[in-house]
């Protein structure tokens, strides 16, 4: 027996159709969003030793979105109305936490990445054979995001002041981040 996408659907879920759209939308937003917040670290820490630890998850995530852009228009799905809001509060997002030190950047990192990694796991759930492609893009990205994650811990993410209160606001930040996206 094959699975199939968005099978387990409850009356007023969205269909199979729908669903889809909604992963490419959100996804889209979500790998803009990413790609902003790395510039925006970048433009503080740029020019340090984190620079090109940075810059080589910012070149992941412009491969990320340029996936997402190309189903956006292969697939004809409609992209967020939010694009310019992310534009700003994912660059903010960045500087304002590089601002703080490297700690608090990577902390960023780690909070955004594990909201990503639990949202990715769940659309590998929902999608089926024939969604099979974007199920293996997914994949692929995921492991890229726990690569990110990684990356945080081990650059002393977890020492950043105030590192639980600043982790919990910026999952809680994506996770709005993620349901506006899905559907406007
Ligand atoms: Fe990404
Ligand atoms: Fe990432």
């Amino acid at each position: 027996m094959t699975r199939r996408t968005a099978e387990h659907r409850l009356p007023g879920d969205p269909t199979p159709r729908q669903y889809v759209e909604r992963v490419i939308r959100v996804d889209h937003a979500g790998e803009y969003g990413a790609k902003r917040i790395y510039q925006g670290q970048l433009a503080v820490l740029g020019r340090t030793k984190y620079g090109p630890t940075i810059r080589h998850m910012q070149q992941q995530e412009q491969v990320h979105l340029d996936t997402f852009s190309r189903l956006i228009a292969e697939r004809r799905v409609r992209p967020t109305a939010l694009l310019p809001v992310w534009h700003v509060a994912g660059f903010a997002l960045g500087a304002a936490t590089a601002l703080l030190g490297h700690r608090a950047a990577m902390a960023c990192t780690v909070a955004v990445e594990e909201a990503i990694d639990e949202h990715y796991q769940a659309q590998e759930a929902a999608l089926g054979e024939d969604e099979k492609p974007l199920r293996a893009h997914v994949e692929k990205f995921r492991a890229e995001e726990l690569e990110h994650r990684d990356i945080g811990l081990a650059n002393e993410a977890e020492q950043a002041p105030a590192y639980r209160l600043l982790s919990a606001a910026i999952k809680a930040g994506c996770k709005v981040a993620i349901k506006v996206s899905e559907r406007i």
